[in-house]
């Protein structure tokens, strides 16, 4: 049959600044996931895309054509309100840990299909593989059933979830071409919107530890990404949150499901819980529960109970040990005075490089490798104070962790803390 398309008409419009028509779309995104447009045309039309832009009527067909590249979920037999969280990825962020269970004390359903890490953030699916025996496949069978037993699923995305986007991120990642809004609006959302939730929470970081380091780069992703959501029938609001330093006291696998449970226990850093209850009410306000306080369920226990029940119905056992590391090496505060630079990015290189991360998707982790820090920014250290503890299960990458590390904490320097919430933004 022949394509009603050319691909090379669809790359020389769109590198001509020619708005794309609605069919032109849908087919190429098709073709490109079916295999009939090749690599190298599509390799074109997303750089073209990049220096181009698309029209918001170009982005919202895109993104659905990329969720039609699979299924969308249906979660409306669970007879419960359904609302999940996106970050775009930060050092040290835990918080869909104690946040999923936590919403779903709250009797909202959390159906959060998460990913792996890559570079210097952190994935979830990696972290809770630290919890022993838990495991992140699950058959839609299962999937569901916990959603309604249990009301929160941290589980890894199937085959059928916008694999246009699989496809598509795989390509972005060798052709320089990640690095664009509406590419990496319609990625995140053609994925989160097929999940089915009612609501979605976007948690859109900023600093030298996030994609958009720029506060106002991070604010046009946010309002794209709301507008994606919300014109696909999503009640979609966004957090543009700090990451100019790391959020809690850990970053690593084992060592933030640690600091996770410490929240759920009641305790736990300030800021972590600060954002986790911030994050809870607008989840809960999205699915019109704003009349619970998720304070309420992580202080008499039962978003705990959610968390022990969540990681059993996965076969972790939520009372044995975490992993523990070979290796350990304390860095020392430099001087006396007000913490005032931890450098989130440089924090999570080194936490990558001893061996939390991965360079490359088929990469194994270690569970538990990471850093821990004693005092956060605008805390007082005195010199010589252990700081910066390194864990690992081999010597020999602590001197590349130790070198990510230079320039990275400042004493009474003139750095400027972002304010953990920068903004919110709603359609
Ligand atoms: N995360 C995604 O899922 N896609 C992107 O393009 C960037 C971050």
């Amino acid at each position: 049959m022949t394509a009603p398309f050319d691909a090379i008409d669809v790359i020389r419009a769109k590198r001509d600044g020619v708005v794309l028509s609605a069919e032109q779309i849908r087919w190429v995104i098709g073709a490109y996931t079916g295999g009939q447009v090749p690599d190298e045309q599509m390799s074109a039309l997303l750089m073209a895309v990049f220096f181009r832009g698309m029209t918001p009527e170009e982005l919202a067909v895109w993104t659905q054509a990329m969720i039609d590249s699979g299924v969308r979920k249906d979660l409306s037999g669970l007879g419960r309100p359904t609302a999940d969280k996106h970050s775009t990825g930060g050092v040290g962020d835990k918080v869909t840990l104690p946040l999923a269970p936590l919403v779903a004390a709250c009797g909202v359903a959390v159906p959060q299909l998460s990913g792996r890490g890559l570079g210097h953030t952190g994935g979830t699916l990696d972290k809770l593989e630290a919890v022993p025996g838990w495991r992140a496949a699950l058959s839609d069978e299962e999937y569901v059933s916990q959603l309604r037993d249990v009301g929160a699923v941290i589980c890894a995305a199937g085959n059928d979830l916008a694999p246009a986007d699989k496809v598509l991120y795989a390509l972005r990642d060798v052709t320089g071409t990640v690095e664009s809004i509406p590419l990496i609006a319609s990625s995140i959302m053609s994925k989160k919107i097929a999940e089915g939730a009612d609501a979605l929470v976007l948690d859109v970081k900023t600093g030298s530890g996030a994609f958009m380091r720029d506060p106002d780069d991070a604010r046009t992703l946010a309002r794209t990404m709301v507008g994606l959501g919300e014109a696909a029938g999503v009640r979609t609001v966004a957090l543009v949150t700090a990451m100019d330093r790391p959020l809690g006291r850990a970053a690593g696998n084992a060592v933030e499901v640690a600091e996770s449970v410490e929240v759920l226990a009641g305790g736990g850093p300030a800021d972590v819980v600060e954002l986790t209850l911030a994050l809870a009410r607008e989840m809960l306000a999205g699915v019109g529960r704003d009349d619970v306080d998720p304070a309420d369920a992580l202080a008499d226990g039962r978003a705990m109970d959610v968390w022990r029940r969540m990681i059993a119905a996965q076969g972790g056992d939520p009372d044995a040990a975490l992993p523990q590391p070979a290796e350990r090496h304390v860095v020392t505060a430099p001087a006396t005075g007000t913490l005032t630079r931890l450098d989130a990015y440089a924090l999570g290189v080194a936490a990558w490089r001893l061996g939390a991360g991965r360079a490359r998707k088929e990469d194994p982790v270690s569970a538990a490798a990471g850093v821990v820090w004693t005092a956060g920014v605008g805390e007082q250290v005195t010199a010589g104070q252990p700081l910066l503890e390194l864990q690992t299960d081999d010597a020999a990458r602590i001197p590349r962790a130790l070198e990510a590390l230079e320039g990275a904490i400042g004493v009474d320097t003139a750095d400027e803390p972002l304010p953990l919430v920068l903004d919110r933004i709603t359609a």
